[in-house]
This record gives C-alpha cells, structure tokens and sequence, in this order.
C-alpha cells in the first residue's frame, strides 16, 4: 500500500511543484467553492496512478491547486464513497497521498440528516466528534508505522481551536450553526426512523454517509482536521419525512453560501 500511496504522491510532485499544508474535501455543500479557488493547476482522478475514479451523480473528479483568497491550497472535488463499492483503502488513499505532499490540514464537508430535534433543513453543523458506525474500519490491518500508530488516540479528532474559530466566524457574520456529533454510516440506505431513534440514542446530532473513514485515517497521520455539515433533511421524531438524493442535494446546494463563507474565512 505505501508504494502505491508514493507513486500517486510522486506523479503529482513530478507534474506541479505546489507548497502548501491545507487540503480541503468538497463534499456536498462546498461544490461551488471550488468556483472560488484561483486554478493554478488540476489532475483529473482518471491520471493520477491508483486514484479511484468518483462514479455518483453529481461528484465529478479532480484534485485542484490553487488560490483561495491569500492561501494556497489543494481540493478535492469529488471524493469517493464506501457505498460506492471502494474499499476503505480506496476510500482513503487520498489523505494519505495528502500527507506526502505535505498537507497537515484537512476541511471536510458533508450532506446529513438530523437528528437533533433543535435542527432545521437547512442549517449547517460544525462536527465535534463522531461516532464511526462503518461496518469497516479503514485501519484494519498492517500498520505502517511511517503513516501513525498502531492503535491512535481519538480524544479530540476534530480541531477544538478550529471548533472554536469557526464558532466564532459564523457569529461575526450571523450565520445560524449548531456543534454537533456526526455517526457515519455506509449507507447507501437512508435511515428507517427506528434508526434515526438509535443513532439519537446513542449521542448522535446528524448522521451521513461520509467523511468518518477519511477523518480515522487523516487522525491516524497526525492531521488538523474541521468538518462541517449541511443538514438537509431530518429523522427526528415528527419532522422525519420521505427523502431523495435529489432533494439532499438542492438543499446542500442552497447551504452553499453559509458553508463556503466559514470554510473561505477559517482557511484564511
Ligand atoms: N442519512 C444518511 N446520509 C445522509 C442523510 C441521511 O438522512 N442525509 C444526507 N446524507
């Protein structure tokens, strides 16, 4: 596997010499930040050896370098899913070849339903914790002692100081967010309101398909990471109703601002 992750890593240092620390996933939500980032460079997935290729509607592939006000960074539009079929290994290469270029912060964000019964449709959480619910754990295995450690702490995944900034961004520019705690699933099922119940249950505010697998292994290499999610519809109790992709992705669309804005201002 570490052959692998240095032969991406080398393919892109040999197309574009680019010098920064900050990575950032586009997940739902943040599509059209990518608009916002001045190119100096892209590599399509399909170029890159051993990259896996994004298949679901609406997530195109490539890995953009560029300017996001003063701050260079490296994005990734499009990201690769579990219920896609991917292995884990798969799911998370990325974050690794991230870290041989370099990259010790990760932004992420993601679609999900809530579960806290204080949420709207609509409204963005900032990630404190999560709960990892993957029938898989992406660290399964032999470790690589050049990656992190064998068994990684977990006490604070997500950046408190990050928390804290981000908390106080959305202040500054009243925009409404809540804190919460993001259970990752593999979907590709949405939930039965039994499950909503016991992902509340056991100390869940919203609950996606994403991000966790990327996060265990971006921890386990030592990365700052933020994370944030667009609520866009819910499981609590009397607001729980049917859902589409569709839907979920015209209301990750319409979150676009608010979440571009605090990732834009925390990134600075
Ligand atoms: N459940 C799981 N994943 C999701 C949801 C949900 O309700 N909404 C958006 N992604």
């Amino acid at each position: 596997m570490l052959e692998k992750i240095k032969e991406c890593s080398d393919f892109i240092k040999s197309r574009i010499k680019f010098d920064t620390d900050t990575a950032i996933i586009l997940g739902t939500g943040l599509g059209k930040l990518a608009e916002e980032i001045v190119v100096e460079y892209f590599i399509n997935y399909e170029e890159i050896p051993h990259f896996p290729v994004s298949t679901v509607e609406g997530h195109s592939g490539k890995l953009i370098f560029g300017r996001l006000g003063e701050k260079k960074v490296i994005a990734m539009k499009g990201r690769f899913h579990f219920y896609e079929g991917y292995s884990m290994e798969e799911v998370t290469l990325p974050i690794r070849v991230f870290k041989f270029l370099g990259i010790t912060k990760l932004f992420v964000s993601n679609a999900a339903g809530g579960m806290n019964p204080s949420f709207d449709v609509g409204d963005i959480m900032i990630i404190t914790d999560h709960v990892n619910m993957f029938p898989e754990h992406p660290l399964r295995g032999k470790n690589y002692d050049e990656l992190g450690p064998r068994f990684p702490d977990m006490s604070e995944t997500y950046n408190k100081t990050l928390v804290e900034k981000a908390e106080y961004i959305a202040k500054i520019k009243d925009i409404k967010v809540h804190k919460g705690i993001y259970v990752g699933v593999s979907g590709p099922t949405y939930e039965t309101p039994a499950e909503y119940k016991f992902f509340r249950i056991i100390g869940g505010d919203a609950v996606g398909m994403s991000t966790v697998p990327e996060v265990i292994v971006a921890k386990h290499i030592g990365m700052d990471i933020f994370g944030i999610s667009v609520i866009t519809d819910s499981g609590a109790p009397g607001k729980l109703k049917e859902i589409t992709h569709e839907e979920v992705q015209k209301i990750g669309e319409l979150a676009q601002p608010k979440m571009a804005n605090i990732i834009k201002e925390l990134i600075k």
